[in-house]
């Protein structure tokens, strides 16, 4: 039986910012935790990727060594809530983890780094938007104390369905 490989985590680098994107995408073709419909360019994940750091939020990555290369097996990040002054201490959160890397708890140690790292620049309010039947989200959620705000029904529109967002706030 393969073993399963070892995983740091670390603040991302710009050059992490190419397999983040690639990890984005691939959610973006199959799966409605992503709006978009189309795929994000390699320049514009490179902007994110600035813009997010400029703006004080971290991005971490998780990686492991595939032969012999290190690979972005998943990513936690915050970025703006909305961009409005009183807003500043609130902060949205994004976590996707590769399909293959998944169930091996790589989710759950990359929201409580990243929750660590919230704390640690003072953010007061880490806010979620999970889109219905995400129930691997909604769960992790949970376990770290977020509470349900409320669901928004059928405000999102992919894959020829409408689907439901549900607001999950979590207090530093
Ligand atoms: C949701 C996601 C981040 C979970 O990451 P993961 O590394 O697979 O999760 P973990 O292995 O750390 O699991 C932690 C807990 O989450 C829950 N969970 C994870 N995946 C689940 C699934 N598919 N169904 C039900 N519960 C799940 C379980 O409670 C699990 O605890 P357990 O292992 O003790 O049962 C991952 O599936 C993902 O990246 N999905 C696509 C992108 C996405 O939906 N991002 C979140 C947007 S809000």
């Amino acid at each position: 039986m393969a073993e399963t490989p070892t995983y740091i985590v670390r603040p991302a680098t710009e050059a992490d910012s190419l397999q983040i994107n690639d990890i984005v995408n691939y959610e973006v073709m199959h799966s409605v935790s992503n709006f978009n419909y189309g795929q994000r360019s390699q320049e514009d994940g490179l902007a994110w990727f600035k813009t997010t750091i400029a703006g004080g939020y971290p991005i971490l990555v998780a990686t492991t060594v595939v032969d012999g290369q290190e690979v972005v097996a998943g990513y936690a990040s915050l970025g703006v809530f909305r961009a409005k002054d009183g807003f500043r201490f609130s902060a949205e959160y994004s976590l996707y983890i590769h399909h293959e890397h998944r169930k091996r708890g790589l989710g759950r140690i990359l929201l409580r780094d990243l929750l660590a790292e919230a704390k640690a620049r003072n953010f007061h309010a880490i806010i979620g938007s999970i889109s219905g039947g995400n129930e691997g989200s909604f769960r992790l959620a949970k376990e770290f104390g977020f509470r349900v705000v409320g669901t928004m029904k059928e405000n999102g529109y992919k894959f020829d369905q409408w689907i439901d967002n549900t607001f999950v706030e979590l207090l530093l």
